[in-house]
């Protein structure tokens, strides 16, 4: 008997690429990113690297989120979530812009960096300006002992383990779970929660390692639809709300693995310019789940249709009529509104990639990237 005593093969186990493999960690690295952090017995949210207890929430004017690339899109989604929870106003930048154009941040400010790598150079610098004007620094981090997460007042770790593959995908979704945790917790410090509101939220939050398991269920779906999309020179993604930063995400890892190119607009701005692309060559993927935000998408996608395009939706199980106005249907479990992104994300990844595979790509390492860029 011959023993494979190759580390890399060692490690990927059955999978052939990185990317697949940590795709499929997700249901482990979000229940880890729970563990611990939430006490059932008496329905909290305890994070004790964080700190809160130094803030004081009267006097805080509001957070500023920054980070790179996927992280920034995590942000976004970390926006609707504090605003709508914790009710506390939030910005998200892109730590290269952050860094450069002298915000209005003070002493009564809370920067929050989002990073896996914790070492990327703009992130880091953005975290300086920050604590230069007096704000308090804080981040949410994968990588254990990185810069970004020793050089702050308090962090959040990721809990995700080592992400090998250069497109993120579980460190994407842990700090969606981490934000959705700081925005309870906020909101709990600062009274804003009944008891039974708290637990509702945690009742919530704690599915998601369910629904994720879910759309991996359903991977052989989502690769019969990569092989129909693997051709394509184009792709338009549309979401709204909490899942327009989602939209963002799919396409940048379609573009980024794929090398197809993939753009994406905040649904309502379709008429403002992208609809002029809409034709038989330019698929539009649809993020439409159960959401306030659903009857608008519903007509987004019914003009993209009335113009030829070809559509593809995420769609909530049994939505009829998502299905009977798309092409292709990408279905994802009901969950709570504010835990959709996690989920809609899922068959976005293992899409994009499914048809990086299909195309024969260097998916783990893509060309001209890095993991972890340190240098400006
Ligand atoms: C690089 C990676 C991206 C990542 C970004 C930010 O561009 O290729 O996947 O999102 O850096 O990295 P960070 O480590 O700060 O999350």
């Amino acid at each position: 008997e011959i023993i494979n005593l190759d580390p890399v093969s060692a490690v990927k186990g059955n999978y052939r690429h990185f990317m697949q493999k940590e795709i499929h960690e997700q249901v482990r690295s979000l229940t880890e990113t729970m563990a611990g952090r939430i006490d059932f017995q008496h329905n909290s949210i305890l994070i004790p690297t964080l700190n809160i207890d130094e803030v004081d929430f009267d006097q805080l004017k509001g957070i500023k989120i920054v980070a790179c690339g996927t992280a920034w899109h995590a942000g976004q989604v970390g926006k609707y979530l504090i605003e709508e929870i914790a009710k506390i106003p939030v910005e998200v930048d892109i730590a290269s812009e952050f860094r450069y154009r002298d915000p209005l941040v003070d002493k009564n400010h809370i920067i929050l960096a989002i990073s896996q790598s914790g070492e990327t150079a703009d992130t880091l610098a953005a975290m300086e300006e920050g604590r230069k004007k007096g704000a308090r620094v804080w981040s949410i981090v994968n990588a254990i002992g990185s810069q970004a997460m020793r050089l702050t007042d308090g962090y959040i770790s990721m809990q995700a383990g080592p992400e090998i593959g250069v497109a993120s995908t579980k460190a994407f979704t842990a700090p969606l779970v981490d934000l959705y945790l700081l925005a309870v917790m906020m909101a709990d410090k600062k009274g804003l929660l009944s008891a039974q509101e708290r637990s509702q939220y945690i009742a919530e939050i704690s599915k998601v390692p369910d629904l994720v398991g879910t759309c991996l269920d359903r991977e052989n779906q989502v690769r019969e639809i990569a092989a129909k999309y693997k051709d394509t020179e184009h792709m338009l993604y549309l979401g709204r709300g909490i899942n327009m930063p989602i939209a963002y995400e799919g396409a940048l890892k379609l573009k980024e693995i794929s090398y197809i190119h993939a753009e994406a607009y905040p649904a309502g701005e379709m008429k403002h310019g992208p609809i002029a692309l809409i034709d038989e060559d330019m698929p539009v993927m649809a993020i439409l789940p159960h959401d306030q935000w659903y009857e608008k998408m519903i007509s987004q996608v019914e003009q993209a249709k009335a113009r030829g395009g070809k559509v593809i939706v995420v769609a909530t199980d049994g939505d009829t009529l998502a299905s009977s106005l798309a092409d292709d249907v990408l279905w994802i479990p009901e969950a709570f509104w504010m835990v959709n992104p996690v989920v809609a994300v899922l068959p976005l990844q293992i899409l994009a990639y499914h048809i990086a595979a299909m195309r024969g790509l260097d998916v783990d390492q893509p060309r001209n990237l890095a993991k972890s860029v340190t240098v400006e």
